[in-house]
C-alpha cells in the first residue's frame, strides 16, 4: 500500500547521522521529500524558511539541533562548552520570533545542560539527547490529550473549521487543532471539516487539507475570504485552530487570519476553541500586545505561487506572519491540562499549576 504522509515522521533524530530529518513542507503537498540537517546553519534555515513549520514543531526540531550543536562543539572544557552552547540556543531562538515553543524548548535544554554540571562534556551530551527525545515524545503525548479534551467540546456530525496548519505536519504527531478531528474519525463523529487555504503561504490547502484527506476525513477547502458563507449557511458548529503564543490573560497569537475567523464566529454565534500545549501559554507577556509579531518577506505576498509577479512592481506590501486573538472572543483554550475559560488570568494560572511548571 502506498505510504500517506501521516506515516511519515514530521521530525526525527538521525543518530548515526547526526542529523536532523524533516520533511520538507515547502515541496507538499507535490513531493514528500526528507532532508538532513545537520549544521545549525541548516537548522536554523530551514526553520525560518518553513521547511519545519508549526509551534510544537519547531520546539521540538530546536531540542534536536541544541543536541546536534553539542555534538559539534569541540570543548572538552565544561565551562568554555556550556557557553558555546548558550550561543547554539541563541542563534537557534533567532530564527523565529512569535512561537514561544522554540525558545521555551532550547531553555529546556540550556537547563538540562547546566543540571549536569560538574559530570564532564560527554555526560552532558548524553543529557541532552535524552532531554531532545523527552521533548518529541511528550509533545506527542500532549497532542493525544488535546485530542480527548477537544473531542468532548463536539458532537457527531458536527461541522469545524480550522484555519492554517495545526496538524501533525505542525507536531511531532496528531496536531493540536486536528488531534480532536482524527481521534472523533477513529470514534466514528463522521465530522465535515472546513479548511482555510491561509494566505499568503498556503498552510491550509498544501498541509492541511492534504493531511486530513490521506487520514480519510471528510475535508473541504475554502479560500479564507468563503469563511464567513460557509458559517452563515450553518455548516460549521465550532472552529479549532492552533496557537504560537498565548499571553497570561489568554490573549493568542497564531497564523494571521485567526483573529478574523474568531471575529466572525463570535458574530454567527460559533464556538471557537484555541487548542495549546502549555509550553504554548507565555506567562511572562501580560497581554497580547507583548507577543512579538514576525513579518515576512512582501514576495511571500506578490509572487509565490504565481507563475508571474501579480502585483505591480515596488507597490508596499504588509506581510505579518500571525495576529492576536482578543481572549475576550475565544470560548476556551484547550490544553493538555484541561479547558481553560474566562477569565484566563486565572484560569491559565490553574493549568499552569496543573502542569508544575
Ligand atoms: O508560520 P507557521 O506555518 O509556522 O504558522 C503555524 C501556525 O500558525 C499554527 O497554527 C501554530 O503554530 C500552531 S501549530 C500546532
Amino acid at each position: 500500500m502506498e505510504k500517506s504522509i501521516l506515516d511519515y515522521e514530521t521530525l526525527a533524530l538521525d543518530e548515526k547521522e547526526r542529523a536532523l530529518v524533516i520533511i520538507d513542507q515547502t515541496k507538499l503537498p507535490g513531493r514528500t521529500e526528507l532532508i538532513h540537517l545537520k549544521t545549525q546553519e541548516e537548522i536554523w534555515d530551514a526553520i525560518r524558511k518553513l521547511k519545519v513549520r508549526g509551534a510544537p514543531a519547531i520546539g521540538d526540531a530546536a531540542a534536536i539541533g541544541m543536541y546536534l550543536a553539542a555534538l559539534n562543539i569541540d570543548e572538552a572544557e565544561e565551562a568554555a562548552f556550556l557557553q558555546r552552547l548558550h550561543e547554539a540556543k541563541e542563534y537557534l531562538d533567532s530564527s523565529r520570533p512569535t512561537a514561544v515553543n522554540l525558545m521555551w524548548a532550547t531553555a529546556r535544554m540550556e537547563r538540562a545542560a547546566q543540571g549536569a554540571k560538574g559530570q564532564g562534556v560527554a555526560k552532558i551530551r548524553e543529557v541532552l539527547r535524552l532531554e531532545a527525545l523527552r521533548i518529541k515524545q511528550e509533545d506527542i503525548d500532549i497532542c493525544e490529550k488535546i485530542g480527548e479534551y477537544g473531542l468532548t467540546l463536539v458532537k457527531k456530525g458536527d461541522g469545524l473549521l480550522t484555519h492554517c496548519n495545526a496538524g501533525q505536519l505542525a507536531t511531532a504527531k496528531y496536531g493540536t487543532a486536528t488531534a480532536p478531528m482524527y481521534l472523533g474519525q477513529k470514534r466514528g463523529y463522521g465530522f465535515k471539516v472546513f479548511c482555510d487555504e491561509t494566505r499568503p503561504l498556503l498552510q491550509g490547502a498544501r498541509l492541511t487539507a492534504y493531511e486530513l484527506q490521506s487520514a480519510g476525513l471528510d475535508v473541504t477547502l475554502i479560500c479564507d475570504n468563503m469563511a464567513s458563507s460557509v458559517m452563515k449557511n450553518g455548516w460549521v458548529q465550532a472552529v479549532f485552530v492552533g496557537c504560537d503564543r498565548v499571553a497570561a490573560n489568554g490573549d493568542a497569537a497564531n497564523k494571521i487570519g485567526t483573529s478574523g475567523v474568531a471575529i466572525l464566529a463570535k458574530h454567527y454565534g460559533i464556538p471557537f476553541y484555541v487548542c495549546a500545549p502549555t509550553s504554548t501559554i507565555d506567562f511572562d507577556r501580560k497581554t497580547g500586545a507583548d507577543i512579538p509579531i514576525e513579518e515576512r518577506a512582501p514576495e511571500e505576498v506578490t509572487e509565490m505561487w504565481y507563475r508571474e509577479r501579480m502585483a505591480p512592481a515596488g507597490v508596499k506590501v504588509y506581510n505579518p506572519a500571525f495576529d492576536v486573538t482578543d481572549a475576550s472572543i475565544i470560548t476556551a483554550i484547550v490544553t493538555e491540562h484541561g479547558i481553560a475559560r474566562a477569565p484566563y488570568g486565572e484560569s491559565l494560572q490553574a493549568i499552569r499549576e496543573k502542569s508544575g511548571r
